[in-house]
């Protein structure tokens, strides 16, 4: 069998998909350079730190750290590369389209790159954002230079594994000597390369975050008429995932999906749409039921504690969008707290991870405690809005008594709500009984 050769690729963007991406290609065994515009980032990944927190990502770093080097240069990115690729972020503006000036910075600074053999786009982009790309690169005379799309599917907390298992390899291309190229920089990765035209390509990605968003409005929705019914949403999931036409995955019932990519992500398709004319009205109901799901828990606290929250002190537990992340970027927990205090509560929070966003005002009047016990002593209420595993070990009899109320909504569905009964707990689900003591 033959060596199949080494690339140098440039990696435009260390951030979370990027330093992956470098990662990964490095530890595949190609030449990677990471270029990215915040000095601050560059002088951390040189000293050796990681400046986001992935799980592997930093041993990864570790390891191909002779094949593996970052830069504030694009010029010194490029130098020896074949390949590069566009991983910065794309943002939402104000109307819900992606905010691509960062990719157009991007391709502005590969004008000198003759020497490529392809610019490969990461970053999710709206469908025909290549097209666009491969108009500008003809432009600055790189029209010998080709031009792919290849999504990411990675998962915060599984992105390394994402990475090298994933479902599929997507690649959006109409030259085969690229396909060929692209799919030969995978050589290694445990998954089948599926190749398409860009403009596919580019919708897979908004496509499969769509439908997972989707599965999770839907389930919710099922949970607030098991509610409502008295059935309990944890068995008809089980149940209804049992089918192998459904699947068991993304039918956990909860207080939403929020992160760096479904809520930005169905919105901006949500956006391509009505942009094309068609308003796509499953997904704009999709997104209407993830925004009112942290609201209505919040809702359904205040008619159990009475009808008002003024005065209440409500300890919120789990800060981030997920368990097993420090990112809190749309995650359920922030909206949820600065709905309680708009109605006038106190809130205090746990969190082991979470970096509390500077932007994220609402926060500043929320308190920070060091642990869960710490924070629901003296509470009316506690709200359970990350699955962190450490909430499993918590002595809950110890924390009702320290309660001035023990009164529980497990927005997650993490602990066992018949035993907090026995323990003193009333305790609220998502999509069952209320449970009392
Ligand atoms: C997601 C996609 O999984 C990934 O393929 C894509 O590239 C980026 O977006 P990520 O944002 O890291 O990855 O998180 P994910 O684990 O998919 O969870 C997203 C949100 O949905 C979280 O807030 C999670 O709590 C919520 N969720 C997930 C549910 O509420 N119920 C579920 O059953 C599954």
């Amino acid at each position: 069998m033959t060596e199949l050769t080494k690339r140098g690729i440039a990696i435009f963007g260390g951030g979370y998909i990027g330093l992956v991406t470098g990662a990964c290609f490095a530890e595949l065994g190609h030449r990677v350079v990471v270029r990215d515009i915040d000095p601050e980032k560059v002088r951390i990944l040189r000293s050796g730190d990681v400046p986001i927190y992935e799980p592997g990502l930093g041993d990864l770093i570790a390891q191909n750290k002779e094949r593996l080097t970052f830069t504030l240069d694009s010029a010194e990115a490029i130098h020896e590369a074949e390949v590069a690729y566009v991983c910065v972020d794309t943002p939402p503006t104000p109307s819900g389209d992606a905010d691509l000036s960062r990719v157009w910075d991007v391709v502005d600074t590969l004008r000198d790159a003759a020497h490529l053999k392809a610019v490969v786009v990461k970053s999710t982009v709206p469908v025909g954002t290549g097209t666009r790309v491969r108009a500008a690169l003809d432009e600055a005379g790189l029209g010998h230079v080709a031009y792919a799309s290849n999504p990411e599917f990675t998962a915060e907390g599984t992105a390394v594994r994402d990475f090298m298992r994933p479902d599929r390899v997507v690649i959006g291309t109409d030259d085969p000597a690229t396909a060929r190229l692209l799919g030969e920089l995978h050589h290694g990765v445990d998954g089948p390369v599926e190749t398409m035209d860009v403009h596919s390509a580019e919708m897979v990605k908004l496509a499969s975050n769509a439908l997972l968003a989707t599965k999770i409005s839907f389930i919710n929705e099922i949970a607030t008429v098991c509610e409502a019914t008295g059935a309990d949403i944890r068995q008809v999931a089980r149940a209804v995932g049992m089918d192998h036409r459904l699947g068991p995955h993304f039918l956990a019932a909860g207080l939403g999906y929020g992160g760096s990519c479904f809520p930005k992500d169905s919105r901006a398709l949500r956006a391509l749409a009505s942009n094309s004319g068609y308003p796509f009205q499953l997904l704009g109901s999709v997104i209407a039921v993830n925004e009112l799901q942290p609201r209505r828990a919040v809702q359904r606290l205040k008619a159990e504690l009475g009808g008002s929250l003024k005065g209440r002190r409500i300890a919120v537990l789990g800060m981030t969008f997920k368990a097993h992340t420090d990112d809190m970027r749309e995650a359920p927990a922030t909206v949820i707290a600065a709905r309680l205090l708009a109605e006038g509560a106190e809130v205090h929070c746990w969190d082991p991870m979470g970096r509390p966003d500077p932007e994220a005002q609402p926060w500043s009047s929320a308190r920070r405690l060091p642990t869960p016990v710490e924070a629901v002593a003296g509470a009316d209420a506690a709200i359970i809005a990350t699955e962190w595993p450490q909430l499993t070990e918590v002595d809950w009899a110890a924390a009702g008594d320290a309660m001035r109320r023990p009164l529980l909504l497990d927005g997650r569905g993490l602990l066992d709500a018949r035993t907090l009964a026995e323990r003193g707990f009333t305790v609220m689900g998502v999509g069952r009984a209320t449970v009392r003591p």
